[in-house]
């Protein structure tokens, strides 16, 4: 059976691949600070409270678990924070990712699925954004992943490390099969606020409505958590199988804009959503809608909820479910 080690593994994205690995007959190990994650999620998981600045006691990790391969998900994601607090997202982010990988070098492991993201692009000049699109991003979060995805290049060419960037687009939904779902605090990201404005009452703010755009409200590519998590292991098993290193987005190909998401909220809930329309949010690209076809070529990637409001349905099971017990 081979073993994994997962970094981040109690987060939003990381917990999901964790337990689908698991399912899949992988070994699993988890590996969060829980700065950012919750413990909860890797019930059932083995688990270690470590950050990944502790190079030499993640190097011991992985020569006793006898790890495999490791998929890199261990970050800070917030946009807005990065442009408040870049010295942060360097270090965590950046400097996080070189302990680890110097700890994979001591421990000889040679395998690495890393959690990219379509930030990279910045404002990309075709959509839908295909892989060869230059890296232009436009804030400090997507420096750290561009500066880390140039780091796998050079350790691709000189260490013989083999990895998989995966850049996602929107992640978002939960496993109607798991207890799993998104819960960052504070939350920034649009669907789980769009259901708690419902759930409160409170209003949320759209961030700009003079976009240009169909409707004047930015466009995304809204991918769910479990195929984003089914991507992950057909990239680990590519590697395992002797893959050779490479980037894929992953995202549905399709766009919705902010306001197509209110009314698929407003349809699944059958609430409306209290709404006002407010300035525009720093650093917001009008539109990022991935092209997928390569890693639906190459690796065989099939997302199951290509549907919006079938990916809000998962969402809101898990946030009727989250405001019952909370
Ligand atoms: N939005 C609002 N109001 C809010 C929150 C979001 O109008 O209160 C809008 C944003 O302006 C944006 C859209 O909803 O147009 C989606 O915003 P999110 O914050 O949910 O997601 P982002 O597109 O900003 O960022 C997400 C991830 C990043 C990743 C990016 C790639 O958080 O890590 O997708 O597409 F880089």
């Amino acid at each position: 059976m081979k073993k994994i080690l997962v970094t981040g593994g109690a987060g939003y994205i990381g917990s999901n691949t964790a337990h689908l690995l698991v399912r899949r007959g992988f070994d699993v190990m988890v590996v969060d600070d829980l700065s950012r994650g919750h413990a909860h999620n890797v019930a059932g998981i083995p688990f270690r409270r470590l950050n990944l600045s502790e190079s030499g006691a993640l190097a011991d990790v992985l020569a006793r678990e006898k790890a495999d391969a490791v998929i890199h998900f261990a970050a800070y994601i917030a946009v807005g924070e990065s442009t408040q607090n870049p010295e942060l997202y360097f270090s965590n982010n950046v400097g996080g990712t070189i302990s680890l990988l110097a700890a994979m070098a001591q421990a000889k492991v040679k395998r690495l699925v890393f959690s990219s993201t379509a930030a990279v692009y910045g404002m990309p000049k075709i959509v839908p954004i295909p892989e060869e699109s230059p890296f232009a991003p436009v804030n400090p979060y997507g420096e750290t992943k561009v500066m880390i995805e140039t780091m796998l290049g050079w350790l691709d060419q000189y260490s013989g490390l083999r990895s998989i960037a995966l850049r996602y687009f929107n992640a978002c939904g939960s496993d109607p099969e798991s207890d799993l779902g998104e819960e960052h605090d504070p939350e920034t990201h649009l669907i789980p606020l769009l259901l708690k404005a419902i759930v409160t009452g409170n209003p949320i703010t759209l961030f700009g409505d003079d976009y240009d755009t169909p409707d004047g409200t930015c466009i995304r590519d809204y991918i769910h958590v479990m195929d984003l998590a089914a991507a992950h292991v057909l990239a680990v098993e590519n590697l395992l199988a002797g893959g050779a290193s490479d980037a894929f987005n992953v995202g549905t190909g399709t766009g919705h804009s902010v306001l197509q998401v209110v009314r698929a909220v407003e349809e699944v809930t059958g609430n409306k959503v209290p709404y006002t329309i407010g300035p525009r949010r720093p650093g917001d690209p009008p539109s990022l809608v991935a092209n997928s076809e390569k890693l639906k070529r190459t690796l065989g990637w099939k997302p199951k909820f290509p549907d919006l409001t079938d990916i809000v349905k998962t969402a809101w099971q898990f946030e009727q479910k989250r405001s019952a017990t909370s």
